[in-house]
């Protein structure tokens, strides 16, 4: 943590619930952008999975012609964005590294510092579009006007794994920053025990409508919201339609490990009693 900082009593934290066009990376960054620029007030801003170009790629090669690096068009919107905006925001887009390519989502902050993630539990016909995450989870302090705020990034479908969100638990990290593109009906539901079992915030920032390729087709299900380390859902989106949502959020309450006066969550933790 920054010696100069310290930590933030609370974060206004929040939401961008997107209805992208598969292939239109201009047009999805324009939305997006009138969307950012009208949102209320933010420390943290999540934005879905893949949201600048949709998710549904046919195959490896046409994902791959879609690609960027970290300096290509969607993460320089970002950084743009959070400069503008005075806030970070975290969005998912498709990382292009040479000849391989990762499912990432990058944390831009207000001074330019970017940050990427490379999901690492690949869902379904991802396997065969995209490399595995080659990094381990990683927690990120973010600098704010109120003090520091320690963040972890996750993508979609890390859901189904616990060690995603106990990872960055682990790690320090007070909010889950989680990036989606969900098609599961379980997610929304799950994250509140993500949340209760390592008294984290998380905001899960999902698409609506469907990605529709003809002979492929994926309907996605909104539903994004923001969970309290009690497992409280603060706010939930519809299924459908566009929409941007901030909350102020206490962080004391995901510094506050303790269930009872003689239980706390990390240290009564008995890795040698576990397996795998
Ligand atoms: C998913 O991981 N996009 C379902």
């Amino acid at each position: 943590m920054s010696e100069s900082m310290s930590p933030a009593a609370s974060a206004r934290v929040g939401f961008l619930q997107t209805h992208p066009r598969f292939g239109e990376v201009e047009r999805n960054l324009e939305s997006a952008a009138r969307r950012v620029a009208e949102a209320p007030p933010f420390e943290l801003l999540v934005l879905p999975e893949l949201f600048s170009t949709g998710y549904l790629f046919r195959d490896r090669p046409e994902a791959l012609e879609f690609g960027e690096s970290v300096d290509g068009p969607t993460v320089r919107a970002l950084r743009e964005w959070a400069a503008s905006r005075g806030g970070s925001i975290v969005a998912g887009f498709a990382e292009r590294d040479g000849g391989r390519l990762f499912n990432s989502a990058a944390l831009a902050e207000p001074d330019g510092t970017v940050r990427v993630y490379r999901k690492v539990h690949l869902f379904d016909r991802e396997n065969f579009i995209f490399d595995p995450g080659d990094r381990p989870f990683e927690a990120w302090d973010v600098e704010t006007a109120g003090g520091v705020v320690r963040v972890g990034v996750m993508v979609c479908f890390d859901w189904v794994y616990p060690e995603s969100a106990r990872s960055l638990a682990l790690l320090g990290a007070e909010v889950i920053l989680h990036p989606s593109n969900l098609v599961l009906p379980h997610c929304q539901e799950a994250m509140r025990t993500r949340c209760l079992e390592n008294r984290v915030w998380a905001v899960t920032a999902n698409r609506t409508a469907e990605d529709d390729r003809g002979d492929l087709r994926l309907e996605f299900t909104g539903r994004s919201q923001i969970v309290a380390p009690v497992g409280k859902v603060i706010t939930r989106a519809p299924a459908d339609g566009e929409c941007v949502v901030v909350e102020e959020v206490d962080l004391a309450v995901a510094r506050d490990k303790k269930i009872t006066e003689r239980n706390e969550i990390f240290g009564g933790r008995r890795p040698d009693a576990y397996s795998g």
